[in-house]
């Protein structure tokens, strides 16, 4: 199969989202989340209190925090994972927490996912796995890359082509680095046309180099096709590299919201020396 002519032109992407290519466009001008005093308990345990957070369409913000903070517990109320105990969420203009199951799903066709193990089928191709992103769409399950309608074959492979997988689209996942794989799950999120992309310490088990890398596509991607991330990571220098804000949680609070350019390297890693003299 070849990439087709139309996507390999210069200028915005073609598969750009239309109303947000650029970032901001006055479909856009709606926050992509919301947060209002947010808060979730497990029994008795508080893991997360009033939190509130705005994030504009397009932004690029990294969550950062010591483990155990919430980081994980707040992308699943993004999400609608987790209902909260206190406050509301939304996303997209929609309560994830109190809306009906099909606006549910509905939602989750638009908000992506990326996980640090991956989620990837090892012994399907890439494309396979990318191919599945859609699969929400589809009234079938599909068995193999022939039953998928060619038009979603054709953006599967512009997909892997913005990724830089494009020739290791026939090769089973389970014998690609744990980069090319990060980067099929990433395609596999394009494929959904996601507005919002939620990243769970997508680089946690790479070396330096390919999380900067695997950061880097991420951030191209959100920049070409305006859509929003929110990240969760460890390690605060790729947070300064890649975000333009960065939000800190320690023990469940919000303890700083800032632009990237306002903060430091020292003053993220503060956040962690202070965590680690506090009781567990
Ligand atoms: N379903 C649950 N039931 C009980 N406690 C939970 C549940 N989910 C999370 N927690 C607790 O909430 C706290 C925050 O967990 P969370 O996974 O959000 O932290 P994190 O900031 O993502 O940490 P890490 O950086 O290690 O991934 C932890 O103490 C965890 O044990
Ligand atoms: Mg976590």
């Amino acid at each position: 199969m070849t990439i087709p002519e139309r996507l390999k032109d210069s200028g915005p992407h073609p598969l750009a989202h239309q109303s947000t290519a650029g970032g901001v466009s006055a479909a856009s001008t709606q926050p992509s989340l919301v947060l209002r005093d947010l808060g979730i308990s497990f029994g008795s345990k508080e893991v997360l209190r009033d939190v509130n957070l705005q994030v504009q369409p397009g932004q690029f913000v990294a969550l950062v925090g010591p483990s155990g903070a919430g980081k994980s517990t707040l992308l699943r109320l993004i999400n609608g994972s987790h209902r909260p105990t206190t406050g509301t969420v939304s996303v997209l203009g929609v309560n994830p927490g109190t809306c009906g199951r099909r606006s549910l799903q509905k939602l989750r066709t638009r908000v992506g996912f990326v996980f640090q193990q991956f989620g990837l089928v090892g012994r399907l191709s890439a494309m396979e796995n990318v191919l599945m992103g859609t699969l929400g769409s589809l009234r079938m399950p599909r068995y193999g890359i022939s039953t998928y309608p060619r038009q979603l074959r054709e953006k599967a492979v512009a997909n892997l082509e913005r990724v830089g997988l494009v020739d290791q689209r026939f090769q089973r996942c389970d014998t690609l680095s744990g980069g090319q794989q990060q980067r099929v799950a990433i395609a596999r999120t394009l494929m959904q046309d996601a507005e919002i992309v939620l990243a769970d310490e997508p680089v946690a088990s790479l070396d330096p180099s390919a999380s900067m890398s695997v950061l880097n596509t991420l951030k191209r991607l959100s920049a070409e096709d305006g859509f929003t991330v929110v990240c969760s990571l460890h390690q605060v220098d790729l947070a300064l590299q890649v975000s333009d804000r960065v939000v800190a949680v320690r023990n469940g609070s919000l303890i700083l919201d800032t632009r990237t350019s306002d903060t430091s390297e020292e003053a993220l890693r503060a956040i962690y020396e202070k965590a680690k003299g506090a009781r567990p």
